[in-house]
């Protein structure tokens, strides 16, 4: 196991790719903080999968949107778990609309979640580290959208891009604290953050077509990776994006 005696947060783990970064961080020793805004039954379904396991795990309830729920979330994960090692800024929100449309509540909304709160909450986890004596890890589940454009979805590329921009500048700044921190991209994962496109043929199939590997990303697919950031293995990487789209993003090829 590769993760033994460490503690880790994980954002947003009541359902998709952070339910499963969760419950693969505990199979590989973590002890989890889990976070949900309002589905407790997705993270009483996560934290019994991480119990089974034999590694402790808190369900706390936060907005991470609200910069006063991000920093309470790391504090009482740290309460909690006596320290954390990993902090996983997963939980993230879209909204589909063309821009001429967006209304300004959807837009904040988007900033608040996918931008704001990895703001805070690796602030408020970068104090704790500093002042238990340095190290750590940060992993940030950005997207495919911090390099690629994707029409009617401007607020949320916004979010991705700067998510990219945040974990290079801290890569820099927080190295001193022995503070690693990356990003993974993925591409189009089976979760419910994608529910309507996923029962749409119309929609899937030129989607599908778009993926080299012709399939969508699983959870699990995301999960072993962040779980490789979050390890020993990984003590020297810094700076990066790993992306995990089935070859998506760089698709290319003319007849
Ligand atoms: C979005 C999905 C989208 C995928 C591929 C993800 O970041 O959340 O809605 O299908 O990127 O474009």
């Amino acid at each position: 196991m590769k993760l033994e005696g460490k503690r880790a947060l994980v954002t947003g783990s009541d359902q998709g790719i952070g339910q499963a970064i969760a419950i693969r961080l505990a199979e590989e020793g973590a002890d989890v903080a889990i976070n949900f805004r309002k589905n407790r039954e997705g993270a009483d379904e996560t934290r019994s999968r991480i119990t089974a396991l034999g590694r402790r795990c808190a369900a706390i309830q936060a907005d991470v949107g609200k910069v006063e729920d991000a920093v309470r979330l790391v504090n009482e994960s740290v309460a909690a778990l006596g320290a954390l090692d990993v902090l996983v800024n997963n939980a993230g929100i879209e909204k589909n609309a063309a821009f001429v449309d967006i209304t300004e509540a959807d837009y904040r909304a988007v900033m608040e979640v996918n931008m704001s709160g990895p703001f805070f909450a690796t602030q408020a986890f970068a104090r704790h580290r500093r002042d238990a004596g340095g190290g750590g890890s940060v992993i940030n589940i950005s997207s495919v959208h911090e390099e690629l454009p994707f029409p009617h979805f401007t607020p949320y590329c916004m979010t991705k891009g700067a998510l990219k921009m945040m974990m290079r500048n801290l890569s820099i700044e927080l190295a001193p604290l022995g503070i690693t921190i990356n990003n993974v991209a993925p591409g189009a994962v089976q979760t419910p953050i994608n529910t309507k496109l996923l029962s749409d043929p119309k929609l899937l199939n030129p989607l599908l077509e778009n993926i080299p590997l012709r399939r969508l990303g699983q959870p699990a697919d995301v999960a072993g990776v962040a779980a490789f950031l979050a390890s020993a293995d990984a003590a020297y990487i810094t700076g990066a994006t790993i992306v995990v789209d089935g070859g998506l993003l760089w698709n290319y090829s003319e007849q």
